[in-house]
């Protein structure tokens, strides 16, 4: 039997992160930065899975195989800190469910350019490619519609309450507008955007295991749904702010008016700020970018919280400030990327 290799797009969300969650609209991008399954088959039986080369929290994890069998997932002594693996193990048992497929030595070998728990979208994007590579290679499907509904189900057991953006990206990219959770594509034109992502939990922070930091937009999601609670009718005019917001922002692209789309995204990030999701780490970001030139800056993805080490990613749009955007953001820390909007979606291809 041949080999079949997957990858998908990260994602960055522009606008409308967590208020997507209640059905308000956000609308989120396709970057330039992929991650790739090889599914083979192997004398053993089971599913073996090698996750090579994930960057996350300063370490390459380049973790061998060593047991077969269901559930040998082979990590050393990282808990959970490969929340990868949780994901594969949940697409697993899923694809098993629901379809025929199974009874014979497999291999999933996992690569990613995607920093981990940095609300890029890595773990839909190990979901989408690791669906459709198995699907594809036991001959059960591939429909792109079928392979996102898939993923989200997935996501969803795994993270509890999952909109549907993460996955609709990796599946289609380029740019997806959600409205009423519904996933609608669109064409846009390429933006440059800087990226810094804070990925090191400080030594001084009491997290000892890093599974406390895995499954990370799953505690976020939560602690915005409690405080929405508490503060019921101040968090409705927030939300409806930020509904608003999202379809201004889709008139300023459309038009390339970039210095209202950069003012939208810091008004964006102070509803952000509002709603309890930016940590000191991210915001300092945030501030430095804007200090050195950024059109507009602000948190995206699910963003962090201080108690668990602040970690996560901001986004600026640089205008013509790029260059001392990126050196004020490595100086603070951060791991700094260079993108482009609007990547291709999920690619597989059959080789021997
Ligand atoms: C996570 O990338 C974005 C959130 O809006 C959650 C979701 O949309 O499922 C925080």
């Amino acid at each position: 039997m041949g080999k079949i290799r997957a990858s998908v797009p990260a994602k960055a969300i522009l606008f409308g992160e967590h208020f997507v969650v209640y059905g308000k609209r956000a609308l989120a991008t396709a970057i330039n930065r992929r991650l790739t399954v090889v599914v083979s088959s192997k004398a053993e039986s089971g599913y073996h899975v090698k996750i090579a080369n994930i960057p996350t929290f300063g370490l390459q994890l380049n973790l061998e195989h060593e047991k077969g069998g269901r559930e040998a997932y082979p990590y050393k002594d990282y808990d959970n800190a490969s929340k990868a693996i949780a994901y594969v193990k949940k697409t697993i048992e899923y694809l098993e469910e629901n379809y025929e497929i199974g009874g014979e030595g497999v291999e999933i070998e996992i690569s990613s350019e995607i920093p981990l728990s940095a609300g890029l979208g890595s773990s839909a994007a190990t979901c989408v490619a690791t669906i459709a590579a198995l699907k594809e290679y036991f001959g059960v499907g591939t429909d792109l519609e079928g392979i996102r509904k898939d993923a989200h189900s997935v996501e969803k057991a795994v993270q509890g309450n999952a909109s549907p953006v993460d996955t609709a990206i990796s599946t289609y990219g380029g740019y997806v507008l959600i409205e009423n959770a519904e996933v609608k594509r669109l064409e846009l034109a390429e933006l440059d955007l800087v990226i810094g992502t804070i990925g090191s939990i400080p030594l001084s922070m009491d997290i000892t295991k890093t599974a406390e930091i895995s499954l990370k937009t799953k505690r976020i999601v939560e602690e915005v749904k409690a405080r929405r609670e508490t503060f019921s009718s101040i968090f409705e005019h927030i939300f409806d702010a930020a509904d608003e917001l999202t379809a201004q922002a889709l008139r300023a692209i459309e038009r390339e008016d970039f210095v209202k789309l950069g003012a939208l995204m810091n008004v964006n990030h102070g509803l952000l700020d509002a709603i309890g999701v930016v940590p000191r780490r991210l915001s300092e970001l945030v501030k430095l970018s804007q200090e050195s030139g950024a059109l507009g800056a602000k948190v995206t993805g699910a963003g962090g919280l201080d108690k668990r080490g602040g970690v996560g990613s901001v986004l600026a749009l640089p205008g013509e400030s790029k260059d001392r955007i990126k050196v004020a953001l490595e100086i603070a820390g951060a791991l700094v990327m260079d993108v482009k909007t609007g990547e291709t979606g999920l690619k597989t291809e059959k080789f021997v």
